[in-house]
């Protein structure tokens, strides 16, 4: 008997129980050099670590004296519902991690009842990825100088009903990730780049919306000047984001620049924000410094990799639950309760 119980307590030891245990997973489930491309940043990974460490520096002030026996997590994105503040980022070449790639991830968006953001760089293109499924999902856009490729991807995306274009604008040239460079990760020819990236955004925001009536979303802003700018030039929302600290290292920390970018904004305009979410009490921190919703990169990836379509799945709703646990115990019934006030961060004087 005893035997017996360390044995299916072993087994039971391999079953993830939080979202950062299937980093362990799909580290066993895939090549080193495909890992490394997901997992990696740029250059001394500072940034990389912060995105997550800048989370465990901010507390919660619970107010418990507060009738929690129900809870609703439940919000919306420009109008579109979503069963909680937390949504699928977008991500490069899906297939690497899983033969189905974003098609599975797309059908485990939907069964969650999230938005998922198609990555310009996909393994699947627009039209397969919205046919795997239904659901409302966002297409991620790089604006190269010749706007042909863009023209005729927001075009398709339009066509084949996605609902927002989210424009990466932190990406004029590509970070320098080592860990591809020493293992000499050949990203696969993707056949939408060409040149660099134009970042020439009153022009391109003007130009898209001559071409699209969808929404246009800004990803990649960092500081107040680039959020005011956001608003100046029709953006509907915001992602603050530093590209899951691949690109320029030493940018800081995402949650520590939510307020900055939420005040400049004025409510004009949603923020989300994405890097280094592992926890539902994340979640709660960025809603409470004024987010709308948060954006999960990796995890998802992982998800993939370990388990398929299932993972990514039990990855959401993992985020899910605990960021349920975390309202309740935190003293808030919906979003709307959730305030400043419930957190403390460095900055906060006691
Ligand atoms: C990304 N990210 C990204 N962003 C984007 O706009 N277009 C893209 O094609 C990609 N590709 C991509 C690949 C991989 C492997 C990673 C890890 C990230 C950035 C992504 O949208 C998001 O900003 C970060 O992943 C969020 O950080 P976390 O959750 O990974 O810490």
């Amino acid at each position: 008997w005893i035997a017996f119980t360390i044995s299916s307590d072993q087994t039971m030891a391999s079953e993830p129980v939080n979202v950062s245990e299937f980093e362990a997973l799909a580290k066993k489930a895939l090549p080193k050099m495909y890992f490394d491309f997901y997992a990696g940043g740029a250059e001394d990974e500072y940034t990389l670590k912060d995105n997550e460490e800048a989370y465990q520096r901010i507390t919660i002030r619970p107010r418990v004296l507060v009738d929690v026996s129900r809870i609703d997590t439940s919000t919306s994105i420009l109008g579109y519902p979503i069963s909680s503040p937390i949504m699928v980022a977008p991500s490069a070449l899906h297939q690497l991690a899983n033969p189905e790639g974003e098609l599975a991830t797309a059908r485990a968006s939907a069964a969650s009842n999230t938005i998922m953001i198609l990555s310009f760089s996909s393994s699947y293109n627009v039209e397969e990825v919205a046919a795997s499924c239904d659901a409302v999902r966002f297409f991620q856009l790089y604006v190269y100088r010749g706007r042909h490729i863009a023209a005729n991807l927001v075009e398709r995306a339009e066509r084949s009903g996605y609902k927002a274009i989210v424009l990466t604008v932190d990406c004029p040239r590509l970070g320098r990730r080592e860990a591809d460079i020493r293992n000499r990760m050949i990203v696969p020819k993707l056949k939408n780049v060409e040149g660099f990236v134009s970042n020439d955004v009153d022009a391109d925001v003007a130009w898209l919306k001559s071409i699209t009536s969808l929404p246009i979303l800004l990803k990649g802003i960092l500081t107040h000047e680039d959020a005011l700018k956001a608003v100046e030039v029709g953006a509907a929302g915001v992602i603050v984001s530093n590209h899951g600290a691949r690109q320029l290292d030493y940018s800081p920390a995402t949650i520590t620049v939510v307020e900055e970018v939420v005040r400049a904004v004025k409510g004009k305009i949603p923020v989300i924000v994405d890097g280094g979410v592992r926890r539902g009490t994340d979640v709660f921190k960025a809603l409470a410094l004024g987010a709308q919703a948060v954006l999960v990169g990796r995890p998802i990836i992982y998800g993939l990799a370990a388990k398929g379509e299932q993972g990514v799945k039990q990855v959401i709703q993992m985020l899910k639950d605990e960021f349920e646990l975390t309202m309740a115990l935190a003293g808030c019934t919906s979003l709307k309760d959730i305030t400043r006030s419930h957190v403390r961060t460095d900055r906060d004087r006691f």
